[in-house]
């Protein structure tokens, strides 16, 4: 069963209280993510009235999941991004994830957050190829960089690309760090604190105890941007899932590693409590689309033993998270026709600083304040957002609960938001959607949306 590094070693767990009594506020966040969290920090900062409701506890969601890695080193996406956008917006995207990880470097405050390289490598002759050609990009759009061999694992390596002063977080205890300072703000934090419906047109929501929250601003800050809304088709969103492990180590590594070649394995160090713990990741697949996690968990492990020469991993865990179709993520009001509806997802597992970097976006969009990476961010630049707004619009701008398509049951029980049918994971004990990432406990209640309805296991 899955247990994070991160959400077992942040003490004590946060008891915010739910949402009792009916409020009027200026933003209502929903999703107790670093993103949420981080919005409802920087608009209460700004002086707005600002409510944040989780339908569980905050964190223990992507946030609580991740490898951790702060960086604006995501992989080999520069010379995508120059491909698809242009030199401008390369370089951009750049500027506003270096901007999210000065951001945390500012507030933190405690062992949350260390500064650490980011280090891509290539074994083979194809991998050093395209490290060459994201080195090349580097250099056009003004990326510091440094292109020495600079290598801790016990690999065979043929190049490495570093870029210096990232970093490495606790995101639980980050984030929690982060709520504190949004609470001090005057940021009203609600767990347990589930969104039954939502009227957008009067500016409204309901929570499942009946209480109402009004609005001038509404930020969704969920995996799927809009959990309950019923029948709506966005298939946009590809949902991919990674598994990691942690054992502890005494040789603490000083950078952050990824490979450029398969299978991709991202590895890095992480401090608790003056402990090192060696973290090793991979084995992304599509979520929902295999019943058999534990192979994958099995091969990491086989690795840190064989590899590392560590013992058994003491915590296994994965993590999931949509990607938009050009790598940038959406953070802004979904459509010109609905300014005051903002979405912030689509991080493609590098939530880290995107998380930081959207919640600056529409942050500073709300508050009028100029931000270039706004239009760069922006949900409607596919698309995306004028077709959300018009499945918003056929439901009379009121959406509800979803109740699930009710297929035959022949072996899996039915995903109650729109209809697939999940599979049973054996790794982590869990009915998986494949569709759009639902994940259901044994018991059949909700780990992850964009369900809101537990499966009903006894049809
Ligand atoms: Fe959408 Fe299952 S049908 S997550």
């Amino acid at each position: 069963m899955l247990n994070s590094l991160w959400l077992e070693t942040a003490y004590p767990r946060t008891a915010y209280p739910p949402a009792t009594m009916d409020t009027t506020c200026d933003i209502c966040i929903i999703g107790g993510g670093l993103s949420g969290i981080t919005t409802a920090y920087l608009l209460a900062k700004a002086g707005k009235k600002v409510v944040l409701l989780e339908k569980d506890r905050i964190l223990e969601g992507a946030s609580g999941n991740t490898t951790g890695k702060l960086t604006t080193q995501h992989d080999l996406v520069y010379a995508g991004l120059l491909k698809k956008f242009g030199e401008d917006s390369a370089r951009l995207y750049y500027k506003t994830n270096d901007a999210a990880i000065r951001f945390a470097q500012s507030i933190s405050e405690g062992d949350e957050l260390r500064t650490a390289n980011s280090v891509l490598f290539a074994q083979t002759d194809s991998g050093v190829h395209s490290l060459r050609n994201e080195a090349a990009v580097y250099e056009q759009l003004g990326i510091p960089f440094d292109r020495r061999l600079n290598f801790e694992l016990p690999l065979p390596v043929k190049e490495t690309l570093t870029l210096t002063n990232q970093a490495q977080l606790h995101p639980v205890r980050f984030g929690q760090h982060l709520a504190k300072l949004a609470q001090s703000e005057g940021v009203q934090l609600c767990e347990h604190s589930a969104v039954r419906s939502m009227n957008l047109k009067d500016k409204s929501l309901q929570l499942s105890n009946g209480i109402v929250i009004q609005f001038d601003e509404l930020v969704l800050c969920t995996h799927y941007p809009i959990e309950a809304l019923r029948g709506m088709n966005i298939m946009k969103l590809e949902v991919n899932r990674s598994y990691l492990i942690s054992a502890p180590a005494d040789m603490p590594l000083q950078g952050q590693y990824l490979s450029v070649d398969g299978p991709k394995r991202s590895v890095r160090t992480a401090y608790i409590d003056g402990r090192p713990h060696f973290l090793l990741s991979g084995e992304t697949h599509r979520a929902g689309s295999t019943s058999d996690t534990t192979i994958h968990y099995n091969r990491l492990s086989d690795e840190l033993q064989s590899i590392y020469h560590l013992g058994e991993p003491i915590h296994t865990w994965a993590a999931q998270d949509p990607s938009t179709p050009d790598l940038i993520p959406y953070a802004g009001p979904i459509s010109k026709s609905m300014p005051y509806v903002h979405i912030c997802t689509g991080f493609r597992k590098w939530g880290m600083s995107n998380s930081l970097a959207a919640a600056h976006i529409v942050s500073d969009q709300i508050t009028g304040r100029k931000n270039p990476g706004i239009p760069l961010y922006a949900p409607d630049r596919t698309g995306f957002g004028t077709r959300l707004f018009q499945a918003i619009k056929t439901t009379g701008f009121v959406l509800n609960e979803f109740t699930g398509g009710h297929i035959t049951r022949a072996k899996a029980p039915i995903c109650t938001h729109m209809g697939c049918r999940t599979r049973w994971n054996t790794g982590d004990e869990t009915w998986d959607c494949p569709c759009h990432g639902s994940r259901f406990r044994k018991d059949g209640s909700v780990l992850e949306g964009p369900a809101t309805r537990p499966l009903d296991l006894n049809d």
